[in-house]
């Protein structure tokens, strides 16, 4: 088909015309910039769904054919051949690491690991029940006043990646053994990305973990899974950060917030809540269906759906293959497995799901693999922001290298009153009727 040029807009009785950018696997995009300027008029696109807010080299997803590929490299053979840390390596600087290039990478993971000692103050601070979530976006902000070396300009920004990369798994792992009120243990120069992470998790001084392999092996392929995609809701996060020019550290942090949310990565936790609530509910699976097709948002079926796959997520594929694979080789059991499967088959069947194209997200069998490997639920968001750092770093590097890019600033369209007179407050009658304040109480 020949390449488009111009796309032509028709306002009342005047026309516009407009460039037409087409990516580099044909995506075709209406460049608006200059509408406004012209015609007066902004675009109005609830979520964004239409809308493409940046160029971007790091990665494709075609949520119609289930296609998702990293710097042009498909999922599925980033999962099978590389390890998280060359992934991590390919995402940040473009290009797979040569044999040289990774041991030094994995050198400077190593050498940062660990977190100044004053930040194991902050521990201490928190409640002890605090969502470990809440813990990691603060301490990545500390981060900055420890580590101020942030600019990519800055010689040392391979360093700062991978400190970034390192530190996370730690602050992460020093979370978990601060809510159990357990003490922490340090990350070592001898293991590997992952195997420091469980170990960090799952050993203490008086009981050593026996690193497993096969753990490992999981753990790698499940943070490639979650490594980037594209302009996502906390990556879009991110990126409006880094176009007023923020530094790194609270760019990252506002990634980890967005992410948070449960239509986001926070699903991982809604899942397993989810699956839980229907064990307990006598593993009525069928109602569990009915209440999601009733339409109320509380009552979605966590782990469905997606904004932009309209197909079977190649992530939840893989997941769910990698689910199957361990607990037929392990030989063991979870109900909730077994509830999740049987929801995925009704649902998969139900006209609701299949008419609105609803399929299993990334989200769906995570968390079973997570508990699995002895992950509590409360870290699975977590576990999401570790695999998906190096795409947020990533992203923010390409937004503050991009000379052309400019401060997220979109429009709105103003439906609030129109232009009225100011009332003196001993004249003003109550603005909602009807509404009670509730009581002013005390609160330390
Ligand atoms: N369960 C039941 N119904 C659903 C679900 C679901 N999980 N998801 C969407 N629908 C329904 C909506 O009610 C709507 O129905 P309607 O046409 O009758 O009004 C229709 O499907 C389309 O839904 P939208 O909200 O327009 O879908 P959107 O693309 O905006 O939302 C989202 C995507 C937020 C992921 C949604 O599918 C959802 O809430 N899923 C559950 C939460 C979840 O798993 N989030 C993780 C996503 S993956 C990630 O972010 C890492």
């Amino acid at each position: 088909m020949a390449r488009i040029k111009k796309a032509n807009l028709k306002l009342g009785n005047k026309s516009f015309d407009l460039p037409v950018i087409t990516g580099s696997e044909g995506e075709v995009g209406v460049d608006i910039t200059s509408l406004r300027k012209t015609s007066g008029a902004v675009t109005f696109d609830n979520g964004f769904a239409n809308t493409a807010s940046c160029k971007s080299a790091i990665t494709f997803v075609d949520g119609e054919n289930g296609i998702l590929r990293h710097r042009g490299y498909d999922i599925v053979d980033l999962v099978e051949n590389c390890s998280f840390v060359e992934v991590a390596y390919l995402l940040v600087h473009g290009a797979l690491p040569t044999a040289a290039e990774l041991k030094r990478f994995s050198r400077y993971l190593n050498q940062h690991s660990m977190i100044h000692e004053n930040m194991h103050h902050f521990f201490s601070g928190f409640p002890a029940d605090s969502h470990p979530m809440a813990i990691l976006a603060s301490m990545v902000t500390s981060l900055s006043s420890f580590y101020p070396l942030l600019s990519h300009r800055d010689p040392t920004f391979d360093i700062t990646s991978a400190r970034l990369i390192s530190k996370v798994r730690t602050i992460a792992a020093f979370s978990y053994k601060k809510s159990q009120g357990a003490p922490l243990v340090y990350p070592r120069y001898d293991l590997s990305y992952c195997a420091n992470f469980l170990n960090m998790m799952f050993s203490s001084p008086v009981d050593p973990y026996e690193i497993d392999v096969e753990l490992v092996r999981i753990l790698n392929k499940l943070l490639i899974l979650h490594v980037d995609h594209e302009q996502n809701c906390s990556t879009t996060a991110v990126r409006l950060i880094a176009s007023a020019r923020a530094n790194l550290y609270a760019a990252i942090s506002a990634g980890i917030c967005a992410l948070w949310g449960p239509l986001h990565g926070g699903a991982n936790q809604a899942v397993i809540d989810m699956l839980n609530r229907i064990k307990n509910d006598n593993r009525n699976v069928k109602k569990a269906i009915e209440r999601a097709k009733a339409g109320k948002h509380e009552d979605r079926l966590m782990g469905f759906g997606h904004a932009v796959y309209k197909n079977y997520d190649p992530r939840a594929r893989l997941c769910k293959k990698m689910c199957d694979d361990l607990f037929s080789k392990r030989d063991i059991n979870d109900p909730l497995l077994d509830i999740a499967r049987e929801l995925e088959e009704i649902a998969l069947k139900d006209d609701y799901f299949v008419s609105r194209r609803l399929y299993p997200n990334v989200d769906f069998y995570t968390g079973i693999l997570y508990r699995a490997m002895g992950i509590p639920t409360n870290m699975l968001t977590v576990m999401f922001a570790l695999g998906r750092l190096p795409g947020w770093i990533a992203q923010w590097k390409e937004t503050v290298e991009n000379r052309k890019a400019r401060i997220y600033r979109p429009r709105q369209i103003y439906t609030g009153p129109e232009k009225r007179r100011f009332v003196p407050i001993d004249q003003r009658k109550p603005g909602i009727k009807g509404r009670v304040l509730p009581p002013v109480v005390k609160n330390l």
